[in-house]
């Protein structure tokens, strides 16, 4: 690997200088979109997509994002290719990184991610892990700041599994400068190794009310995530009482926002009342996926300089 290649794998791949400048750019790219203005900075760049999971966010935002700065997008399903096949992965990554400019895996095991990323000769973007999000989190941030400013300093409360958005919610709490409340059921806490990153501005509770106490933003996600399936009958039970509902929202502050990273169960994580109601900003904080990853291709890209 090139050692000037770098790589989106977690939010501290960038610093908290250049995760500012990716957001910036992003608020200026989803402007020019808006007057109808082109900008072909990523002209003749492909990227090739890697999905061994399903996808309708990120992999329209990754395409789209890609045709609309003038570049291609390959997309790579196991299925179809001789990954699924049993070639191994550090030879993929050799060979798809002589042939495109950037790569995005969206994969069941973060290991293989991190090993595709040492083999690559390309910048690799993590598109979701079994341990992370990061994509997610630049949009969240984003949608965040359009309606209230400033996240740092703000109280964020999570409310839900301990999984990968949680785990990136963690590590955006230290980048980004803001308190995070995660409540979690019992046996679903996040990975204590993310928490002992944290710097201390994490509160772990058992209890989503005191999570969202005086919150600026209470945030959710599927109890069931791709790949556990088969405990979606013992998760409903173990996350009861983990619902955000209306009355859990009057805990949080007069003008807390909600989010979820999509897609959603309405009666289930959240109840309908509170994902369609006047709180949540949840169709901005999808289509900011699409204007925070052009920013991020031109970042890794180093299309800008
Ligand atoms: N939030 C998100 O990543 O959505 P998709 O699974 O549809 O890509
Ligand atoms: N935690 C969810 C997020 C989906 C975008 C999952 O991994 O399925």
């Amino acid at each position: 690997m090139s050692p000037s290649v770098r790589h989106f794998i977690s939010l501290d791949d960038l610093s908290s200088a250049e995760l500012r400048q990716v957001l910036d750019r992003a608020r200026h790219l989803k402007a020019a979109n808006a007057r109808g203005e082109r900008v072909l900075t990523l002209q003749n760049r492909v990227l090739g997509m890697i999905f061994e999971k399903a996808s309708t966010r990120t992999r329209v935002s990754f395409e789209a994002g890609m045709a609309q700065l003038g570049g291609h997008a390959i997309f790579l399903s196991p299925r179809d290719t001789q990954l699924g096949r049993g070639e191994p992965i550090a030879d993929s990554a050799r060979v798809l990184s002589r042939m495109v400019d950037i790569i995005m895996i969206r994969a069941h095991h973060h290991a293989d991610l991190v090993e595709f990323a040492a083999h690559s000769r390309v910048p690799v973007i993590n598109a979701l892990t079994d341990l992370n999000h990061p994509c997610q989190l630049l949009a969240d941030m984003m949608t965040f700041e359009e309606h209230r400013g400033d996240i740092r300093g703000k109280t964020v409360a999570w409310v839900g599994d301990g999984f990968n958005m949680c785990h990136s919610y963690i590590n955006a709490a230290r980048v980004f400068g803001f308190r995070l409340n995660v409540a979690t059921p019992v046996g679903y806490a996040p990975d204590p190794k993310v928490v002992a990153e944290s710097d201390g501005l994490i509160t772990l509770t058992d209890d989503p009310r005191i999570a969202c106490k005086d919150a600026d933003l209470v945030v959710t996600d599927v109890w069931t995530s791709m790949g556990q399936e088969e405990e979606s009958v013992r998760r409903l039970k173990d996350f009861e009482g983990y619902c955000v509902s209306e009355s859990m929202m009057a805990l949080a502050r007069p003008d807390a926002l909600f989010m979820h990273c999509l897609p959603a169960h309405r009666g289930e994580e959240v109840d309908a009342a509170v994902i369609d109601g006047p709180k949540s900003v949840v169709w901005d904080e999808a289509e900011n996926r699409l204007h925070t990853q052009k920013a991020l291709l031109e970042f890794l890209l180093g299309a800008l300089h």
